[in-house]
């Protein structure tokens, strides 16, 4: 059989189609990131730089104990059940949303539809309470942080996200926030992390630790991550950002170029569980 002969287009043609092709995709990409931030206000997070740089601060950066008891307040469809797991970890989630619950059963972990305002679980059950991008939600964080620190054993630790509220990123979401009348995202969004620090202090918590993400440019990555620009471009401007400004993702005060962070605190009291007193990476059995 003959082989179709097809002569190599012309160099002019291959940058004209190129062009063309940019001009049509940018566009479409910018769309589909807008149509994407309207969804995000409305559902669970979905993959995204920004997203990335927490679960790396999340994951790979907080130390996670082989078998420590975590309660995931939040959980939505279950993101860091499957993930914190897969780390060995003995994690529950626990949700006001059943439908976000049915979706989460399918990575295997005790679940419980609850609010975080009011845990149905007897004292010093846990020793991590996670709450990743969920605590600007509760009507009284008090209440939450009060009962978080009531599940927890002694010496156990709280792991939040929360946001800066005094960057131009953050100012901006916020007038979008009024102008859309979206009320449950201003409340809580109101509060930054020195204020969350105060609230959980007068709680019960302690030694506050930020883990700093998103550095400089929000604005920038948020209107850009995955759609417009991969996110391994994004990764290496953070990577060089940091290395040229010399910053830390850990230290022991939020660092004031970033907009998203991880607080840790410890509640405080003599730590009785022998698995976190010694730091051991085997739970007694
Ligand atoms: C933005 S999602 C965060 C999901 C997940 N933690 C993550 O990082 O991907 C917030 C979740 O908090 C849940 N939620 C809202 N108010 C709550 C409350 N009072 N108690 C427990 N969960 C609540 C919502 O149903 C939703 O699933």
């Amino acid at each position: 059989m003959d082989t179709e002969y097809r002569p190599a287009a012309p160099i002019s043609e291959v940058m004209a189609l190129s062009r063309s092709i940019r001009i049509r995709t940018l566009p479409a990409r910018v769309v589909d990131r807008l149509r994407w931030e309207w969804r995000e206000w409305h559902t669970p997070s979905r993959p995204s730089f920004q997203h990335e740089e927490l679960d790396h601060a999340l994951l790979d950066l907080i130390p996670w104990r082989i078998g420590e008891r975590v309660l995931d307040v939040g959980c939505a469809h279950g993101s860091y059940l499957r993930q914190l797991a897969n780390r060995q970890v003995a994690i529950h989630g626990l949700d006001v949303s059943t439908a976000s619950l049915r979706r989460a059963i399918q990575y295997g972990r005790p679940l419980v539809a609850a609010s975080g305002e009011r845990l149905p679980f007897a004292d010093e059950s846990f020793e991590t309470v996670l709450c990743h991008k969920t605590m600007y939600l509760f009507r009284t964080p008090e209440a939450a942080l009060e009962e978080f620190a009531r599940v927890l054993r002694p010496g156990g630790r709280i792991v939040f996200s929360t946001s800066a509220t005094r960057t131009p990123y953050a100012l901006i979401q916020q007038a979008a926030v009024r102008i859309l009348n979206q009320r449950n995202w201003s409340s809580g969004n109101r509060l930054g992390p020195a204020a969350w620090v105060r609230t959980a202090k007068n709680c019960g918590f302690d030694q506050p630790h930020f883990y700093s993400c998103n550095l400089v440019a929000p604005i920038v990555f948020r209107m850009c991550d995955r759609w417009i620009v991969p996110n391994e471009w994004m990764r290496r401007v953070a990577r060089t950002v940091r290395r040229v400004t010399g910053t830390p993702i850990d230290s022991a005060r939020p660092h004031r170029l970033a907009q998203d962070f991880f607080v840790v605190m410890k509640k405080k009291g003599v730590c009785r569980s022998a698995h976190l007193a010694n730091g051991n990476q085997q739970l007694p059995m």
